[in-house]
């Protein structure tokens, strides 16, 4: 959540680094796009793959690049320029950095608009529109929304500006105090939402939507997608995990702290999704109908249940305030090499960063009305950068963690970082790193290009 460059420049305890690092890891990626991505791949196919994705794949990559981090101890680029000459005698693995960071501003710039709509939601619930339970009055109020391109670019500047301010302060002990206030409780709205739903909406029917063999079949294109959830929700790739990992004391032992960032990150998604499908199933809600899923669902919970509105208001605005505290990790890293490499101050850094991100990020917005037109690849502006972020720069970036920690880092820099000895545990994640997890990435990615010329021949 923030970065410690005081005194030793190092988290106060393992603790601090947790929380910071589920902070990163708890957003839109679990309570919005986990349930739309389930419903767009049909369901119990997709979650079981997910949930391997997150501890086969997700877990060892977020080992590693927690692990370069503390090794570097730098900025993401200055940290991989430094451990690429210090194993392989040259500078080349700093593009790994450079990846990693333009991905992540690049995510940000629509993440952006989507935590807009949160804010705006919030803004909706305290008003309480007119929907009498019916679904299609729901989607029509958000289709409303969506086609006021002010209203979009006005709240994605807002949720910015406040991205911003958090940021040029100084990343300081108050997001923490923010984290270990707005996590436990976003997580009791939560489970209290879940209780709601389940009882009042088709509880049955999600939970095998969710957990049953439903009959899509598994292909290379649904691999991928489950691979880039895992990553997306998990924060790997962006670099991050190494600008938090830079600040981990070195006694901290890796990943058991990894561990519990995976776990609660998925207890959320897992919460989100028992919460959104008894919901749409009880309304006649089509799952797979995309990004706007979690924004028509949950209004019509709201609006039904007593004290909705309150509850309503605080569970968007938690919302947002979670997207807030992954929003500011998906800047921290440009930001940190801007003034450590370039020598601006904090505040023209940020400036700097966000204000390009807040161009992008109107495109987007405008992707949704004024230019919901422009179409081409995978669908609007939106659905592009959509795509092109988490399941193909998320991966690449992936792929490199992996075979940079794996093949080019010598067994003995890793394992002495990792401090989990040359055992079973280590060469287990060895493998991970040199085999399955580049081999698993490489392959679905192959094949699901190939299966999309396919179609398109
Ligand atoms: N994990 C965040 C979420 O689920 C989104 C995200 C993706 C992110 N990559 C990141 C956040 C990198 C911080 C850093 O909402």
């Amino acid at each position: 959540m923030r970065q410690r460059r005081s005194n030793q420049g190092q988290w106060s305890s393992r603790l601090a680094f947790v929380l910071a690092a589920t902070g990163s890891a708890i957003g839109l990626g679990s309570i919005w796009r986990f349930p739309f991505a389930v419903g767009e791949h049909g369901g119990g196919a997709f979650v079981a793959l997910y949930l391997v994705a997150v501890f086969v794949i997700g877990f060892p990559l977020m080992i590693a690049e927690v692990m370069l981090g503390r090794r570097g101890r730098r900025n993401p680029i200055s940290t991989m320029g430094m451990l690429s000459e210090e194993e392989a005698g040259h500078r080349g693995w700093s593009a790994l950095g450079v990846l990693g960071i333009a991905t992540g501003l690049l995510i940000l710039s629509y993440y952006s608009v989507v935590a807009g709509w949160t804010l705006a939601h919030a803004a909706r619930a305290a008003s309480a529109p007119e929907l009498g339970g019916s679904a299609d009055a729901a989607r029509a109020a958000f289709a409303a929304f969506q086609a006021d391109a002010l209203q979009l670019v006005l709240w994605h500047s807002v949720f910015l500006a406040a991205v911003a301010w958090v940021v040029a302060r100084g990343v300081e002990g108050g997001l923490e105090r923010m984290v270990t206030f707005t996590m436990p409780v976003l997580l009791l709205l939560l489970l209290v939402l879940v209780g709601w739903s389940m009882t009042h909406g088709d509880a049955a029917r999600a939970v095998d939507y969710l957990f049953g063999a439903s009959g899509a079949g598994i292909d290379a294109p649904l691999i991928v997608a489950a691979f880039a959830q895992a990553f997306f929700t998990l924060s790997i790739g962006v670099g991050a995990l190494m600008a938090y990992g830079a600040y981990l004391p070195p006694d901290t032992r890796i990943p058991s702290a990894t561990l519990t960032v995976v776990v609660t990150n998925v207890v959320v998604s897992l919460l989100a999704g028992l919460t959104i499908f008894p919901l749409a199933f009880r309304h006649g809600i089509d799952p797979g109908e995309g990004p706007g899923l979690v924004f028509n669902a949950l209004p019509l919970a709201f609006e039904a249940m007593p004290g909705g509105r309150l509850f309503g208001t605080l569970f968007f605005l938690l919302l947002a305030l979670a997207a807030l505290g992954s929003a500011i990790a998906l800047v921290e890293p440009a930001v940190a090499w801007a003034v450590e490499r370039r020598g601006l101050t904090r505040p023209r850094a940020v400036l700097g960063v966000v204000g390009a991100v807040w161009v992008v990020g109107i495109s987007i917005a405008l992707s949704f009305n004024a230019l919901s037109e422009v179409r081409f690849w995978r669908g609007t502006l939106f659905d592009n950068l959509e795509f092109l972020t988490s399941e193909v720069l998320l991966p690449l970036s992936a792929i490199g963690i992996a075979l940079f920690s794996g093949w080019v880092m010598c067994r003995s820099s890793s394992s002495e970082e990792l401090e989990i000895g040359v055992g079973s545990r280590f060469m287990l994640w060895r493998a991970a790193m040199r085999w399955w997890v580049p081999l698993a990435l490489l392959g679905s990615g192959v094949a699901a290009t190939l299966a999309w010329f396919g179609d398109r021949a």
